[in-house]
């Protein structure tokens, strides 16, 4: 795997051109996803190993993408601590039993490798179907991200209970934010055991803090989550939306790569760093939903800008929407496969 387009860039050495996967590239803009996702639940999906697997592979398959990534969730941690998940169609995730006062984050389990043990089983089942043919990436939320989804019970347009419990109450949020932490660096090292090469930490909403807060409550547990993981060769991908502005904070955690939203020049954020720090991005995934030549040249604008320097992973900036076409998908991949620096 080390000789991986994906990994030698994680790592930034020279490759001959940039790998390339995407932010969901296994969902619902596929219709293949349907078809499995028409019979089973999402979170079925994700704890059934031999489902994981298949929808892990389906990008693998039909869009010939540079690294696959584990099919799961971001919230599976947080519901392996206590919380109540489900996944409505159209409504998205919901904890029924949002974290609430003090005895909430006392009810919340920590020691909770055994109940996440189906991703390891999964991880084993999707290595044995790549064979070595590409990298698997692993990944698990953030604790401020995961902490978010507990405080507000599912999505939030502005966050104003997670932001409300912070400044009201930072002791309380610290102890939550600890216990997250802890879980995180367990389940990302459980993974990195059961054979995954790379892994992503998601911070989606970090960009909803302001710059004391993103260090205070959110840089400083990413960067004690990455300073606990059984990296060597395994690469360590930090991802937030707000990455253009925390871009400093994220590249102190120490981690490989850092993955930027479409708002930066990464060009810029790529000489502002360390020579080993690689970046990951940024095309704005609206841009799929564009004809053909836009893309082409909105890919190739990208290219431009980083032609000549290691540590570059062609990727959005956050994830594909569900009503990108799939064609737009595979072409964007392609164009980026036929680039040479
Ligand atoms: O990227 C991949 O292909 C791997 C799988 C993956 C999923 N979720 C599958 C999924 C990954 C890496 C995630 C991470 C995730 N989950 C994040 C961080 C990445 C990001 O987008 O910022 C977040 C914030 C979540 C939480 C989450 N899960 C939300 C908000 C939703 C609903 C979103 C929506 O658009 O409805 C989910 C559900 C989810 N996770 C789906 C998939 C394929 C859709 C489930 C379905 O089929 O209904």
């Amino acid at each position: 795997m080390n000789n991986s387009l994906f990994i030698k860039s994680a790592f930034s050495e020279q490759t001959e051109r940039p790998p390339v996967w995407m932010m969901r590239q296994a969902g619902r803009f596929m219709p293949q996803y349907w078809e499995i996702k028409n019979k089973y639940s999402f979170l079925e999906m994700c704890k059934t190993p031999e489902i994981a697997a298949d929808v892990t592979m389906l990008p693998v398959d039909l869009l010939g993408i540079d690294a696959a990534i584990l099919f799961c969730d971001i919230l599976v941690t947080g519901e392996a601590m206590g919380g109540d998940l489900s996944f409505t169609q159209g409504i998205g995730p919901k904890f029924a039993n949002p974290i609430r006062n003090a005895q909430d984050i006392d009810n919340l389990r920590v020691d909770v490798m055994g109940e996440l043990q189906y991703v390891a089983d999964a991880i084993k089942v999707i290595q044995q179907r790549l064979n070595g043919s590409i990298p698997l990436i692993g990944f698990a939320g953030a604790p401020f991200t995961v902490m978010s989804y507990l405080i507000e019970g599912g999505s939030s347009k502005d966050f104003k209970l997670t932001k409300l419990f912070i400044h009201n109450h930072p002791d309380l949020a610290h102890k939550l934010l600890s216990k997250i932490a802890a879980v995180t660096a367990d389940y990302l090292n459980l993974q990195i055991a059961a054979g995954v090469n790379a892994v992503q930490l998601f911070d989606s909403w970090a960009l909803a803090l302001c710059w004391d807060d993103y260090k205070e409550f959110s840089h400083n547990y990413n960067a004690e989550i990455i300073s606990k993981l059984n990296r060597k060769d395994v690469p360590v991908i930090s991802f937030c939306k707000g990455s253009s502005v925390f871009a400093p904070l994220m590249a102190e955690a120490k981690p490989d790569v850092i993955s930027i939203d479409w708002n930066a020049d990464l060009k810029d954020i790529k000489q502002r760093f360390s020579s080993n720090l690689a970046v990951q991005g940024n095309l704005d995934p609206h841009i799929l939903y564009a004809e053909k030549h836009v893309i082409k040249d909105r890919i190739h604008r990208l290219f431009e800008r980083m032609r000549g320097e290691n540590g570059f992973i062609f990727n959005l900036g956050h994830g594909i929407m569900p009503d990108i076409p799939f064609d737009n998908v595979k072409y964007a991949i392609d164009v980026v496969k036929e680039f040479r620096y």
